[in-house]
């Protein structure tokens, strides 16, 4: 089935061989503890990917997800974050890898591990996907990035256009 309405812009090979480098910087950088939290619902995808491929890289993470929201006038992302649902369990003392889809604004990163770091986690670093560059409003950077993309909207690998498309298996463009 094609979806005609949608250009790749990283292929699902591209993002394979990507997410497997990543792993292993992870399980290289971050030996020992680790918890993975993923930010959804946009980073279920890298996030899965990501967790078997830390396995093929040796390391041995446990995994906890958390969905925060922002709140907001239009469609811009706004400053104001909330806890929508939470960890499961407390994380003091953990070395947190905190994983998301896409790094645009930094206000959902930046609201992330603050909070992290507010519950006594002993360490706090940060995995995306994608990066868009010259769109960062917080001081926040990823400690390890997947793909820097032009100022595009992008679809698929768990990022929605209207809850849409997260189940492309690629990077994808919508075109209008
Ligand atoms: P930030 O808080 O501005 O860094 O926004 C990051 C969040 O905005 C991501 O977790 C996505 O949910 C969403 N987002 C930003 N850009 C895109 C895009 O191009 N496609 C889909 N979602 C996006
Ligand atoms: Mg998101």
């Amino acid at each position: 089935m094609t979806t005609p309405n949608i250009s790749i812009l990283i292929s699902e090979a591209e993002i394979k061989d990507r997410v497997q480098a990543l792993a292993q910087e992870i399980a290289r950088s971050m030996p020992g503890d680790l918890l993975v939290v993923a930010l959804l619902r946009g980073s279920f995808v890298f996030a899965a990917d990501l967790l078997r491929a830390l396995h093929a890289a040796g390391a041995r993470p446990q995994v906890d997800f958390m969905t925060v929201s922002s709140y907001g006038a239009g469609t811009t992302s706004s400053g104001t974050i909330t806890v929508h649902r939470d960890l499961s369990e407390p994380i003091e003392g953990r070395n947190i890898l905190l994983v998301d889809d896409i790094l645009e604004s930094g206000n959902t990163l930046h609201y992330a591990r603050e909070e992290m770091r507010r519950r006594g986690a002993a360490s706090v670093r940060i995995a995306v996907l994608l990066e868009k560059k010259g769109k960062l409003e917080q001081d926040v950077t990823a400690d390890v990035t997947g793909f820097s993309i032009p100022d595009r909207f992008v679809v698929g690998y768990g990022l929605d256009h209207a809850g849409y498309w997260r189940e492309l298996p690629f990077i994808g463009v919508v075109e209008d």
